[in-house]
Parts: structure tokens; sequence; C-alpha cells
């Protein structure tokens, strides 16, 4: 799996908090995770989740991420110092514990890319679900197309960030559709000095039936498939799957 720049590079991790607002999936895991004693964010970023799940109650709070940008801002974030972050891969990392509650945010899933490495990924939940523990995680529905909105003409905005001051940012992107992997840029040009930093991500859209399958194959159960992390129930044309589940009982 390659390096994602998007995250290993220092000033592009910079902008993930200027550019993502606490929201609906980080509401509903900090419900999910009222009386867990642990809790594990797999592909946790800048750790804004794991941060705040570590603040509000006694509880061992892992946060795993292999990008090590992004683990420096999860670190010096106010209560970084309660979590114990891991730089780890979510495919292999193997933490010798068990949790309570297995979250993976942010779409964070689509890092894997293929089959296997999807496999490997549910395989690692698996491994640190406690018996009685939950699961969460949210994959794009592809049906649905969302990529088609990454587009310089529909993605340019501005951003006022702290450090660069007014930048000028846009992606493009491209689907595969033998694959289903998508590859999309990301750009930020600086206004005051005219740099560019950019950055080239792949994601997969795995389908429904694909991540039932793998889901099962890792020894998991799904007990409800949400379709937005509000709680909507899933419909074909949900723009997320999200399976919330458990360890398969024998
Ligand atoms: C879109 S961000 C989501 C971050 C965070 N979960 C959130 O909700 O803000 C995707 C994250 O997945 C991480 N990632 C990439 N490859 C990974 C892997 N093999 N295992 C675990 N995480 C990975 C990236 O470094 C990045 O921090």
């Amino acid at each position: 799996m390659e390096q994602d720049r998007l995250y290993q590079d220092p000033d592009l991790a910079d902008f993930y908090d200027v550019e993502n607002v606490w929201s609906a999936d980080q509401d509903c895991c900090r419900s999910l995770a009222e009386g867990c004693a642990s809790v594990l964010d797999l592909g946790c970023g800048t750790g804004w989740l794991a941060a705040a799940l570590a603040a509000e109650a006694e509880r061992a709070v892992f946060g795993v991420d292999p990008a090590g940008a992004m683990l420096d801002i999860a670190r010096a974030r106010p209560g970084g110092d309660r979590v114990t972050w891991v730089r780890g891969d979510g495919r292999s990392v193997r933490l010798g514990r068990r949790f309570d509650l297995v979250v993976l945010t942010g779409h964070a899933f689509q890092v894997f890319l293929t089959p296997e490495d999807q496999l490997a990924a549910l395989r690692t939940i698996a491994a640190h679900l406690a018996p009685t523990g939950r699961f969460i995680f949210d994959s794009r529905n592809p049906a649905v197309e969302e990529w088609r909105e990454w587009t310089p003409e529909t993605s340019a905005h501005r951003i006022d960030h702290p450090r660069f001051g007014a930048v000028d940012a846009w992606n493009d992107v491209e689907h595969n559709p033998a694959t289903g992997v998508v590859t999309y840029g990301t750009y930020y040009r600086i206004v005051a000095d005219g740099r560019l930093l950019s950055s080239r991500s792949r994601i997969a859209f795995p389908p429904r039936p694909q991540l039932e399958a793998l889901i099962g194959q890792a020894g998991l159960a799904v007990d409800t498939w949400l379709g937005d992390w509000t709680g909507a129930p899933w419909t074909p044309a949900s723009r997320d799957h999200i399976p919330l589940g458990r360890l398969l009982r024998s």
C-alpha cells in the first residue's frame, strides 16, 4: 500500500482539521462509547475523536494510524496525552488487548483498496473486539457515485488557514470502473507566495455484498446497516454503508 502524502506530509496534514469539522460520525461514536471502558480508533488521523472519548470518561482509548504527521497533530491536541497513540497499519496491527468499541470514521475504511486488504482490516477489528464489544465504520456507497462531485469546478473553495493565510483549494478525480478505485487529487495554492501543495490519493468503494461477505469471513456479524451517521436505516440510495456489529458467535 503506497504512502499517501495527504496524511504523511506535515504541511498537507495541517489542513485536515481546517477542512473537517466535528460531525455526526463523531457524535454517533460518542453515544456508542457510553458505558465502554475501552475504545480503539483505527485510522484515527488527527485524533479529535479519540481525544474527546478519552477526555469524557475513565476509559482506555487507543488511536492507530500509519501517518506520523497526523499522529503528531493528535499527540499535541488538548487531551492527546490521555490516548495511547500507535503508529501502525490497520491491516496488521495487533495491540495484544481487546476493546468494547472499535471504530473507523471519516471513511478511513476506504483506504483499503483490495478485498484482501479490506479483509485484513476487518480481521484486525475482530482480533481487538471484546466478546460483547461492537464495531462501526463507514464506506461510501458506490451507487451514489459521490466522486462525481469532486471535480475542480464543484470542489473549488477558499480557506483561511491559521498558518498559511488565504489558500485556494480544489480536487480532481478519476474513477476506474474496472476496479472501482477512485483516484483524487487534492490541491492547495497558498495565495501569499503562490506555492502549490498537492497529493494524489486512492480509495475503494466496495459494494455492500462485498462488504457483507468479507465481514462474515473475518468472523464478524452486522446487527444493523445504517445509511448515515444520524442513524437512518440503510437504503440502496444511502450515501454510506455503515455496518454496526459485533463478533460472530460460534
Ligand atoms: C480520511 S482520514 C480519517 C481520519 C479520522 N478517522 C477522522 O474521522 O477524521 C483517513 C485516515 O486513514 C489513515 N490510513 C491510511 N492508511 C491506513 C492504514 N493502512 N491503516 C490505518 N489507517 C490508515 C490515514 O493516515 C488517515 O489518517
